[in-house]
């Protein structure tokens, strides 16, 4: 395997570096830290490798610039209702560290955890199998949950994307990705005229602190209406109850399936590079968010400040708060079961 050292977590255990590549010059860069993907060129149009993601130089400064960005999100990416749920009749009560609610797996989720690299499981330059326990309690979840993650960089330019994770007691999950993409190149400026189609009918409307009211409302009529390609800032700024609530962009949208297998859910293309790329899951979610909080206080990779939307996030997934909403596809993994997901960011050009 091509190894490199990334510094060290903030415990002081080592970071490692591992470098998957193809046949075509894609090449995704990921750390231990997080699973963390910390670069990923793909060609444009005319061949010029670029990398589309946002990202930074060391572990710490992914801690000091705390926005998931390119991590491993776990064990529940997106938000739990007050930092509570209740299964089989017993309540859990969670960390809170978004306002009232929990997101992304707590105070000290997946994101933050230094992941065991499996090189006997990996395939040298092409898959890294990244492996990690969270204890029983852990941010207040029960059951030990063992989570595994294969990324590979194949010969079609994609990025595959497979979780699997067993518990030892009934506990809830629900992982995910969360890159920024921006498909001019990382640090280029805004994404809003990425154009972005969707595979969705309905979305889950959000309350003012971003938990899903439960309702599954068509998008039809509405700004996320992504049926169509369309360029993100196009309805962006509209006086719509939902897009103030999300300060943009930060919703999730019910795709539309056929079956339970690997599906076309959502096209990304970027104009003047051509830069397509496609997302591929088996979640019956999708969290389009436009990048919203970001300010200008993160410096990342070759000093690219990210400012106020320069990058995107599309992040396969279950309903946010789905432990809380019956109606939703259930999150509820129990010991004996095997929780198996996939997804993939295919790249192409126009
Ligand atoms: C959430 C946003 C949150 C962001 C954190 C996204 O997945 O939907 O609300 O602010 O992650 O970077």
């Amino acid at each position: 395997m091509s190894k490199e050292s990334f510094g060290a977590a903030p415990d002081g255990t080592p970071v490692y570096l591992y470098t998957l590549k193809n046949s075509h010059g894609m090449e995704a860069k990921i750390i231990t830290f997080g699973g963390i993907v910390v670069s990923l060129k793909v060609p444009d149009r005319n061949g010029k490798l670029d990398d589309v993601v946002l990202g930074f130089d060391s572990p710490g400064e992914y801690v000091k610039n705390h926005s998931y960005f390119g991590a491993l999100i776990g064990r529940y990416g997106n938000r739990i209702a007050k930092g509570k749920f209740t299964l089989d009749g017993k309540e859990y009560v969670l960390a809170t560290n978004d306002g009232p609610n929990h997101l992304h797996g707590g105070t000290f989720g997946f994101d933050q955890r230094v992941w065991e690299a499996d090189e006997a499981e990996s395939v040298p330059g092409r898959s890294l199998v990244l492996k990690y326990v969270s204890k029983d309690g852990e941010e207040g979840y029960p059951g030990t949950l063992s989570v595994t993650v294969r990324y590979s960089v194949t010969d079609s330019n994609e990025l595959e994307i497979e979780y699997g994770a067993v518990t030892d007691k009934p506990t809830v999950v629900n992982l995910t990705q969360h890159s920024y993409f921006n498909l001019a190149g990382q640090g280029s400026g805004d994404i809003l005229s990425h154009q972005l189609t969707i595979v969705a009918d309905r979305f889950t409307p959000i309350d003012s602190t971003l938990i899903p009211t439960g309702e599954l409302r068509p998008v039809d009529g509405t700004p996320m209406d992504f049926r169509t390609p369309t360029p993100i800032g196009a309805r962006i700024n509209q006086n719509d109850q939902q897009l103030i609530y999300g300060k943009g962009y930060d919703h999730n949208w019910v795709l539309t399936r056929k079956d339970n297998g690997l599906g076309l859910v959502a096209t990304l293309y970027e104009p003047t590079t051509g830069r397509v790329m496609d997302v591929l899951t088996t979640e019956p979610g999708l969290q389009f968010y436009s990048g919203n909080f970001l300010n200008g206080t993160a410096v990342g990779k070759g000093g690219k400040v990210y400012n106020y939307r320069n990058g995107l996030c599309l992040e396969t997934q279950h309903f946010p708060d789905s432990p809380n909403k019956p109606q939703f596809p259930s999150t509820v993994l129990r010991p004996g079961e095997r929780y198996e997901t996939m997804t993939v960011y295919h790249f192409l050009t126009r």
